[in-house]
């Protein structure tokens, strides 16, 4: 930590911002961990404590107090606070989703355009420095004729500390879903439709296009057991096969990534970035549409 360091101020004190938020902003370079809110003033306590951070009960006091936010409490907690932080002039470390409405997405991208502030959203999978190198491979080749893509993870699970409310309620839909559509809007182009259904485990099919022409296919669940959890992923074309590689493990990296490029753009004064809260809101809609159809195809 140096004098010149960014204060960032974290909205949250669950398992997320304990195990990923809250190390990543104290270990990145040019970054301090200055502030802590939560709506349990006791954990905000705790965990600024630990990192020897000033805790908050106010949030418009912490806002005033630091250059950036990050947030790691559920995306339509996440979006209108974020809001709010753009209004006060705070670069923001977003959460994927950024909201789980069409409305709540345009409101906040709208405030951070208004504000003119520096935004990222952590969608983990594009700041993994193995999944980046694929991601210049593949680009580089293009043809691709499209994607296969399923994420099964094991959130749902009693024994899972992700088995939060707000995932029990959107499920892999809202969850999965976002991090593959923004690798796969990478990989092939931008999305322009998709076509969505559910089946049973928490289930969601979506069939993207793209931009150009390749379609992808991509299926996620929250809750399909642990022996069936995982990622597989691969582009196709008549050359042949490309995986993506392995989910990351530790989330430490790739999150530092993405704080080190948005402090940058902080101390540059540039706004946009490939993961900005644009790119978030436009994820975002994919993942409306499908949660739209997924709904009028329910029976009854
Ligand atoms: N990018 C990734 O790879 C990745 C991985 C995991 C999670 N995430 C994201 O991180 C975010 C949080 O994840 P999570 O669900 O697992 O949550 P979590 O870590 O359990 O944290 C939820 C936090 O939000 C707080 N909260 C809940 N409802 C609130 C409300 N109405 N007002 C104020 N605070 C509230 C909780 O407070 P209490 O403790 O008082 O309940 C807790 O501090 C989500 O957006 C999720 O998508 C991203």
């Amino acid at each position: 930590m140096t004098s010149a360091s960014l204060r960032f101020g974290l909205v949250g004190t669950g398992y997320w911002a304990h195990m990923a938020h809250a190390p990543a902003l104290a270990s990145t370079d040019g970054i301090e961990l200055a502030a802590v809110w939560g709506r349990d003033p006791r954990a905000a306590a705790a965990l600024a404590a630990e990192y020897r951070a000033t805790p908050h009960e106010d949030i418009e006091t912490m806002l005033a107090a630091v250059d950036g936010v990050a947030f790691a409490v559920p995306p339509d907690v996440q979006a209108p606070i974020a809001a709010a932080a753009a209004r006060a002039g705070k670069h923001l470390m977003l959460e994927k989703p950024i909201a789980t409405t069409d409305a709540g997405a345009d409101e906040l991208a709208a405030a951070v355009a208004e504000a003119q502030v520096a935004s990222v959203v952590f969608f983990i999978l594009r700041f993994r420095a193995e999944i980046r190198a694929w991601l210049a491979d593949v680009t580089a080749r293009g043809g691709w004729t499209g994607a296969l893509s399923s994420w099964f993870g094991s959130s749902l699970l009693d024994s899972s500390p992700f088995n939060t409310p707000w995932r029990r309620d959107k499920g892999a839909l809202w969850d999965l879903a976002p991090h593959i559509i923004a690798l796969l809007w990478a990989a092939l182009g931008p999305v322009t439709s998709v076509t969505a259904d559910a089946g049973p485990a928490d289930v969601s099919h979506l069939i993207l296009h793209h931009l150009g022409g390749p379609s992808s296919t991509v299926t996620v669940s929250q809750n399909g057991g642990e022996a069936a959890a995982g990622f597989e992923a691969y582009l196709w074309s008549d050359a042949g096969r490309s995986v993506v590689p392995r989910l990351p493990d530790d989330p430490l990296p790739p999150l530092r990534t993405a704080l080190a490029e948005l402090a940058g753009n902080i101390r540059s004064g540039r706004t946009g970035h490939p993961g900005d809260v644009g790119f978030g809101r436009d994820v975002g809609h994919v993942v409306a549409e499908a949660q739209r159809q997924i709904l009028a195809r329910r029976p009854g």
